[in-house]
């Protein structure tokens, strides 16, 4: 299987045996890591990072990927430092970054933009976040996540809570994980920022029980917990994002009521959503989850690369 000059844009293209190889070369980076501090693998490769949107962890650890695979990188990390705010296409600055490196990693806001980038270029284009479309990279170190935290993929009830309309991880979740027949979807969310129909529709074509609910103790009830950011930068009504922020708060005494083997998860950055009170509790999964995007993002990086 090869994904030498691969784009990384959605994970509904990718099948169970991809995920799977992904996950192997995961665990094979991580090992990496534990054993030699910086590798030379793509020592002859430069990476252009180009984030149009804010960012830490994505940008950070890609950043930190590549450095670790002695890779060399390009960087934009704010929109208005570059001439997209002067109104260059996407498909422009695709193919002028083309010239100057072997892989671009982007996160923009529009949904679509990141393929719109890949159609204009012949090398790989990873998506770092397009608007509230997918998150494919953030889907994928969930995965490993998981796999890490339960010991496997499948066959586990997933709750996923907040924001699931612009949440562009939570679409990118669902159908990661589709592959290995999850026991049912909880999706947790006020009416108005419920999963999108579509993924819904989606998820039941592949005989995938979901659940939606606006009760977020019903979620406790799960075996993954997954609590998102209500996504205020893509509120067309400030006064609306008022009225819906702090839905659900995750603390110490709602946790009681749950699954006691609940792993909670989130993709970070958090506003309100889960209380520091959670963060010591040792089934509080999210940092480590965090730190998992660099193992996840070096192996994208080496396979669409052709070195893995
Ligand atoms: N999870 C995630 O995408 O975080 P950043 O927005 O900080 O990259």
């Amino acid at each position: 299987m090869s994904f030498e000059g691969r784009d990384i844009l959605t994970t509904e293209d990718l099948s169970k045996e991809e995920i799977l190889e992904i996950m192997n070369v995961t665990a094979k980076m991580e090992e990496l890591c534990r054993t030699q501090h910086v590798s030379d693998l793509l020592a002859d490769k430069v990476a252009a990072v180009l984030f149009l949107e804010p960012s830490t962890r994505t940008r950070l650890s890609f950043e930190t990927a590549i450095k670790r695979l002695g890779a060399k990188s390009i960087t934009v990390a704010d929109a208005k430092t570059s001439s997209a705010a002067k109104g260059e296409s996407l498909a422009d600055t695709a193919r002028t970054v083309e010239g100057y490196v072997d892989c671009i990693v982007v996160r923009q806001p529009v949904i679509g933009g990141a393929k719109e980038m890949a159609d204009a270029v012949s090398i790989p284009v990873l998506n770092g976040g397009d608007g509230a479309g997918q998150h494919p990279t953030q889907a994928l170190l969930d995965l490993y996540t998981i796999q890490k935290e339960k010991g496997k993929l499948g066959k586990q009830k997933v709750a996923m809570v907040g924001d699931l309309k612009f949440g562009r991880t939570v679409h990118s979740l669902a159908y990661a994980l589709a592959p290995f027949e999850p026991a049912e979807y909880v999706f947790c969310a006020p009416d108005i920022l419920q999963m999108p129909d579509d993924i819904i529709g989606d998820m039941a074509d592949k005989g995938i029980a979901c659940r939606k609910t606006d009760a977020i103790e019903e979620a406790l009830q799960a075996d993954v917990l997954y609590m998102t950011r209500i996504q205020k930068e893509r509120f067309q009504d400030p006064a609306e994002y008022e009225s819906l922020k702090g839905s659900y708060i995750l603390n110490r005494a709602l946790l009681e009521k749950g699954n006691k083997d609940l792993t909670i998860m989130h993709p970070l950055p958090r506003v309100d959503e889960i209380n520091t009170d959670v963060d010591a509790l040792p089934n509080a999964a999210y940092f480590r989850q965090a730190h998992n995007g660099v193992f996840l993002r070096m192996a994208l990086l080496a396979m669409v690369m052709g070195r893995a």
